[in-house]
């Protein structure tokens, strides 16, 4: 086993590498979700049991519509072109952050969240939609409606399950 358990990376800066490289944003995208896949294989040869990859947070929503359709049908055609293969790998794949996207993609999320969910060979953590001032009011708002009163205790207990 690896000493080092858990690998989680930022993807950032993908945009500016595109258009340095390539002339366009977009191919930064395309070039970044070649990188996860190469970070995939890497994670699992060096026997890694975690991967987080924070790719689209809440802030993210203001980017240009056009760019928003581009990045989310990559993740859809991936989805639908390598999750056959991710299962067979032995990879499980979950969301972190809200899964209010199209239907189609919601769908898509949870069917792949199901299919891998009892492989163990890397998990994978797909942070989508996430936000940390979101995260800690939603853990506020859950807490508060509970019989016990908010405090450090029971917020950290909280945020532990999660
Ligand atoms: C950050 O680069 C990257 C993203 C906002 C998205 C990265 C995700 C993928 C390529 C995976 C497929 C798509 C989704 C929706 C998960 P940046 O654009 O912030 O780069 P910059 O800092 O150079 O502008």
């Amino acid at each position: 086993m690896n000493p080092l358990n858990h690998v989680a990376i930022i993807m950032d800066g993908n945009g500016r590498w595109g258009l340095k490289y390539r002339n366009s944003r977009n191919a930064g995208h395309k070039a970044g979700l070649n990188t996860v896949e190469k970070i995939i294989k890497e994670t699992i040869k060096h026997k890694i049991k975690f991967l987080t990859l924070y790719a689209f947070s809440t802030e993210n929503w203001k980017r240009p519509k056009k760019e928003i359709n581009y990045l989310f049908n990559l993740l859809e055609t991936f989805l639908l072109k390598r999750i056959e293969d991710l299962h067979k790998q032995n990879i499980k794949l979950k969301i972190i952050g809200i899964k209010n996207f199209s239907t189609k993609l919601n769908k898509l999320l949870k069917l792949a969240e199901k299919k891998t969910s009892k492989n163990t060979r890397l998990h994978i953590n797909l942070a989508l939609n996430y936000g940390s001032k979101f995260e800690l009011i939603n853990a506020f708002k859950i807490l508060s409606k509970k019989k016990n009163k908010v405090n450090e205790k029971n917020f950290v207990k909280y945020l532990q399950t999660k």
